[in-house]
């Protein structure tokens, strides 16, 4: 709370457990007595959409969702990318999943919430259909899915339990827009959990050629794109910015290792690296050729097959209270 701005206090008195409807379903949210501090401009619940209309991401997204890009993210499941949430989840709990991606996350977060429900949005049209064929194959029938932007959610304050966001936060244009955003649709004692990487910390072993020019020029075409690869470090930081007083901040790892971890992981960034998406920012950018994408492939497929090879992912996490 600073001197200049007049902090209306607003004392919110809730229950201990509170019905809340979302979708066609009534759910419960885990409560607490909470007195929560609202600041009248830009900064309060409610406050950004009132400011900001329209959607208004601005940012590119780097890796686009072509193949091999979407090998990644199926790998991905609640347990290995969503542990520090797992544990506040009830299984009644209406949840919204922002960034979804191809769903696998989803789909778990969907089974842990069998008396519940997930909201699953996306930017981009295309991949919320692979999602939906993720969810079908796995038989959940409580989840459905929505185009959004995190920026404006289609969605009116206080209406779901959870609201989370994985590897969606360094991409975006403004990340303290967008967790206010996750703020004011969090109800009143929910939880706004989100996680990222943080490329700058991303290291590795055989130092083979090629691969420090792989994470420079990644960096480099991210930024260009509107991102910021080096997220993880600062979602406390934005939690903060974005008026959340709760804030348990905390990190985790990915970890490459075995010839099987080193052949999917060195093969897709070989393949992604001149894929469409990728590829052409960093050439119309002139961020790189042709010759320099090539070499860094070709350095990525040479870690691959190193015997001693290692490769690990610090990522930053944020569980706030809404
Ligand atoms: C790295 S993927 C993460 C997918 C999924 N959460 C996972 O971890 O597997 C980032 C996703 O965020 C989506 N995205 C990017 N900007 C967005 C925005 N402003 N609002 C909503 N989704 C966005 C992209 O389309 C993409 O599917």
């Amino acid at each position: 709370m600073n001197g200049t701005a007049a902090v209306h206090r607003v004392v919110h008195i809730t229950r201990q457990w509170s019905h809340h409807a979302v979708g066609s379903r009534t759910v419960l949210c885990s409560d607490r007595p909470a007195a929560r501090e609202v600041a009248p401009a830009g900064t309060g619940r409610g406050a950004a959409r009132e400011e900001t209309g329209m959607p208004k991401e601005t940012a590119v997204y780097t890796h686009g969702h072509h193949e091999s890009v979407l090998r990644s993210h199926t790998w991905r499941t609640a347990a290995n990318s969503a542990a520090y949430l797992l544990d506040s989840l009830k299984p009644h709990m209406a949840v919204l999943d922002i960034g979804c991606g191809p769903g696998t996350i989803t789909a778990d977060l969907a089974a842990l919430v069998p008396d519940g429900r997930v909201t699953a949005v996306d930017r981009a049209p295309d991949v919320l259909e692979r999602a939906r064929a993720t969810v079908a194959e796995r038989d959940l029938t409580n989840v459905d899915f929505a185009v959004a932007d995190v920026h404006d959610l289609p969605y009116p304050d206080d209406s779901f339990c959870v609201v989370h966001a994985h590897q969606v936060l360094q991409h975006v244009s403004d990340p303290v827009q967008a967790l206010r955003e996750m703020r004011r649709v969090c109800r009143p004692g929910g939880f706004v959990a989100v996680r990222d990487g943080d490329y700058a910390t991303m290291t590795w072993y055989p130092l083979t050629e090629g691969m420090d020019d792989w994470l420079d020029l990644y960096r480099r075409v991210a930024r260009a794109n509107g991102g910021e690869p080096d997220a993880g470090r600062r979602l406390k930081a934005w939690a903060l910015q974005a008026g959340f007083t709760d804030v348990r901040a905390t990190a985790s790892t990915w970890c490459y290792t075995t010839d099987e971890e080193r052949a999917w992981w060195s093969e897709l960034w070989a393949e992604r690296t001149q894929a469409p998406a990728y590829a052409d920012r960093a050439v119309q950018g002139g961020h790189a050729d042709a010759g320099r994408l090539e070499r860094i492939s070709a350095a990525w497929r040479r870690w691959g097959v190193e015997p001693d090879g290692w490769f690990a992912m610090l990522h930053g996490e944020v569980l706030c209270r809404a």
